[in-house]
């Protein structure tokens, strides 16, 4: 049985309906993330979980038991917010201590307890500082360790790293990993961002106003998108689309109106005249000024119409003779190298028919 269960969940505002009928499962120990863009309900969804909100339909299930009836604290469950919400005026053990005094934990207890949840996130001997003399990272181990105080069974993130700069942000995403491997409880994390989703989770739910899209593992979320919302919210992709010629056994012909013909693996049959696309990342396709054949490709020839260095890769933007603009991308792995090609330059590009993915 799965640890949390969210069953048809249903939450509106007036006429508006921000979280629609929404179901999946979260295994216990695993880390779960919510990703969507701002707005799709990610938040809502996070606070019926806590029990801060109530779903007007549906229902949430712990253990296979209805948490309708138990109000926040009553839920073995802990939110950490993107603002990380720290008490000012209170030290980093008072803050830490919060939940367990509202528990009415005995003395001995607590300081037993804080102490083992500040090392748990590496502040030991941080205890007796104040939020204002912590940095951003500090501050936000330290709600961290508030809500793990209490053992919760599943802990909420709400956007925890949004307010850390980049660096930071990715050390802490490192810490992350760590930190719910060592302590073993179920993390659900909610982010719109799609590279940190891909990095921190075990399975990801893309969501779209107030729906999943698509719940997946992160490589299957990347490199099989099922629908055109995930493909293009999902790093960079070229979506191209256009309709059924033929299909084979294995593989379909579809027509891109401001391309060609492009072939591509796909399973089932599309009658001739279906609408498809195909999503194609940058990284897929090759680039030069004559590229050898090579078998079951599709080629085509383009002029480089816009670069983008990116110190490790460069981007190139290509336009093909019927004017369509396709994004390659390349990494400058030889030494130095910052590009391959100059704006202007006549160029091939090639990918092989199975490294586009056909969304129907
Ligand atoms: N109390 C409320 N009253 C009315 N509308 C609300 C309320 N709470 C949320 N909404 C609306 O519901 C939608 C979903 O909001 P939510 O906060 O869940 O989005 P989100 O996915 O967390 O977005 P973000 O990434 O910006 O935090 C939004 O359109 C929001 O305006
Ligand atoms: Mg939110």
């Amino acid at each position: 049985m799965a640890l949390l269960e969210v069953r048809n969940v249903t939450r509106r505002f007036g006429d508006f309906v921000a979280v629609d009928d929404l179901s999946f499962n979260v295994e216990a120990g695993e880390f779960f993330t919510l990703l969507g863009p701002s707005g799709c309900g990610k938040t809502t969804l996070l606070r019926m979980i806590a029990g801060f909100d109530l779903p007007d339909a549906g229902a949430i299930l712990l253990d296979g038991v209805d948490l309708a009836q138990r109000p926040p604290e009553a839920r073995p469950v802990r939110t950490v917010f993107q603002s990380y919400a720290l008490f000012p005026h209170m030290s980093v053990e008072g803050n830490v201590a919060f939940p367990l005094q509202m528990a009415r934990t005995r003395a001995r207890d607590i300081a037993a307890n804080v102490a083992a949840a500040l090392a748990k996130v590496r502040l030991t001997g941080f205890g007796r500082r104040y939020p204002h003399e912590l940095s951003g990272g500090q501050k936000q181990r330290v709600a961290i360790a508030r809500a793990l105080v209490t053992h919760p069974a599943v802990l909420l993130l709400d956007e925890p790293l949004a307010a850390l700069d980049a660096k930071l942000r990715e050390e802490m995403q490192i810490e992350l990993i760590h930190l719910q491997k060592d302590v073993g409880i179920t993390f659900i994390y909610v982010t719109h961002d799609q590279t940190e989703a891909l990095t921190l989770s075990q399975r990801i739910a893309v969501m779209n106003q107030g729906h999943i899209e698509q719940l997946d593992e992160p490589s299957r979320i990347y490199s099989a998108p099922k629908t055109r919302f995930v493909a293009d919210f999902i790093g960079t992709c070229n979506l191209l689309e256009g309709s059924a010629v033929a299909s084979t056994e294995g593989f379909l012909v579809l027509d891109i109106p401001d391309l060609g013909q492009v072939r591509a693996a796909a399973s089932g049959s599309f009658p001739a005249g279906t609408a498809g696309a195909i999503a194609l990342r940058p990284e897929k396709i090759r680039l030069g000024t004559s590229l050898p054949p090579a078998p079951e490709e599709n080629r085509f020839g383009g002029t480089v119409s816009d670069l983008l260095y990116m110190g490790d890769v460069t981007v190139y933007v290509l336009t093909t003779p019927r004017g369509r603009k396709i994004e390659a991308l390349l990494a400058n792995s030889a030494a130095g190298r910052t590009k391959f090609f100059e704006v202007g330059d006549a160029v091939e590009l090639a990918w092989p028919i199975d490294a586009g993915h056909v969304i129907a």
